[in-house]
């Protein structure tokens, strides 16, 4: 099947699940979000009109919930290393609670795709009541959280169905992006010619994203091994430890198979005890800095007697496929944008696994798709 056309169709256009299709929006939506905030002239990050200015932001608070809330904490690598802004993330139903010591004039960053998460809104109003400025990150633009936001930006998304979220986080992380670029320039931390190549990289990402595709045989072939699983560890270091949160996360959601996500250098400080044949470990590690550390992260795993499937790039294909049972090989991309190409196929994999468990794919048990109780 080819990408879908348009995003924002009602029906599922051919596709056997709204998740199925919704997965081949991820290149459109990922264009169609870079085309409201990336000026196609001066290719440079254009924001709305803010009642505040990001260069005086003393400190950023994220919050969000489910995978909105790892869009955030791949958000939060950018801001810091970017745009050199400290930041406090939290998942929404800690931070309505938590009463952190806020600086007048710091800034809450909310991510929602619905907008009306009961826990992100109260967690939105109880930052509002430390004045802080209240930026958010939505897909529903006219919903409450975007009533009582000082700034919204949009996700352009379309509507998303499946309750397992999908096309909205890759929009969810374009929009970070660009907000981090925007932060960065306002903060003197990033020259012209770095703008240029983080913005090249970002509008380059669509066609790369669409190559992803090619790689469906691989993606089941992991599936068939994943199925079989009762538990399986998911890793990643740096931008992709959040990228293998959200690949555990959607496992758990839509196959009912135990997944767990753990940052790759931690895995000696217990989980190393769980692995065995029966434990599946799905690592995403492209040719990044942190590359290295990940692949002799795995290698440990593997002396353990591990099965490695793993998502790597066109740079890392040759050392990967030296331990791994089978991998997937993305197009190489600017370390910037690989957490954004690299969540694609984790989504894929727990797709087919529940493809191949004949669960209820867009209806998973005992979710919804907007939690709006606490
Ligand atoms: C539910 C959905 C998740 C989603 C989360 C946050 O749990 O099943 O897919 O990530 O809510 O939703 P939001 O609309 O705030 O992004």
């Amino acid at each position: 099947q080819t990408t879908a056309l348009a995003a924002g169709s009602i029906g599922k256009d051919g596709y056997r699940h709204y998740m199925e299709k919704e997965l081949h929006e991820h290149p459109l939506v990922i264009g169609q979000t870079l085309q409201r905030m990336v000026d196609p002239a001066s290719r440079r990050v254009m924001l709305p009109e803010m009642p505040f200015d990001l260069a005086s932001v003393p400190r950023a608070v994220i919050t969000a919930c489910g995978s909105a809330f790892y869009a955030g904490m791949i958000g939060r690598y950018w801001l810091e290393d970017i745009a050199r802004l400290p930041v406090d993330i939290d998942v929404a139903s800690e931070m309505r609670y938590r009463n952190p010591p806020l600086t007048a004039g710091s800034l809450g960053l909310l991510i929602s795709q619905s907008g009306e998460t009961a826990d992100t809104l109260a967690a939105l109003r109880s930052l509002r009541e430390k004045a802080v400025h209240i930026l958010s990150v939505l897909n529903v633009e006219h919903s409450t959280m975007a009533r009582e936001s000082d700034v919204v930006l949009g996700t352009v998304a379309g509507p998303e169905i499946s309750v397992a979220s999908t096309k909205a986080f890759t929009a969810q992380l374009t929009v970070l992006a660009c907000l981090s670029i925007a932060a960065a320039r306002a903060r003197g931390t990033l020259d012209e010619a770095g703008e240029d190549a983080l913005v090249s990289a970002l509008l380059d990402l669509p066609s790369r994203a669409a190559e992803v595709f090619t790689q469906g045989p691989a993606i089941r072939r992991m599936a068939q091994i994943v199925v079989e699983a009762r538990d399986v560890l998911y890793l990643g270091r740096g931008s992709m430890f959040p990228v293998a949160m959200e690949g555990a996360l959607k496992l758990k959601e839509i196959t009912y198979i135990h997944a767990e996500a753990y940052a790759a250098g931690e895995m000696k400080h217990g989980p190393i005890s769980l692995i065995d044949r029966t434990v599946p470990i799905v690592a995403s590690a492209p040719y990044t800095p942190l590359f290295d550390k990940t692949l002799s992260n795995l290698q440990e795993a593997k002396a353990r007697g591990g099965r490695l499937l793993v998502f790597t790039d066109t740079k890392g294909a040759d050392r990967v496929s030296a331990i791994a049972e089978e991998m997937v090989v993305l197009p190489h991309v600017h370390d910037f944008v690989a957490p954004i190409l690299q969540t694609i196929p984790v989504q894929m994999l727990a797709y087919e696994v529940a493809v191949l468990k004949g669960t209820d794919v867009d209806q998973p048990r005992n979710l919804a798709k907007s939690v709006t109780v606490e």
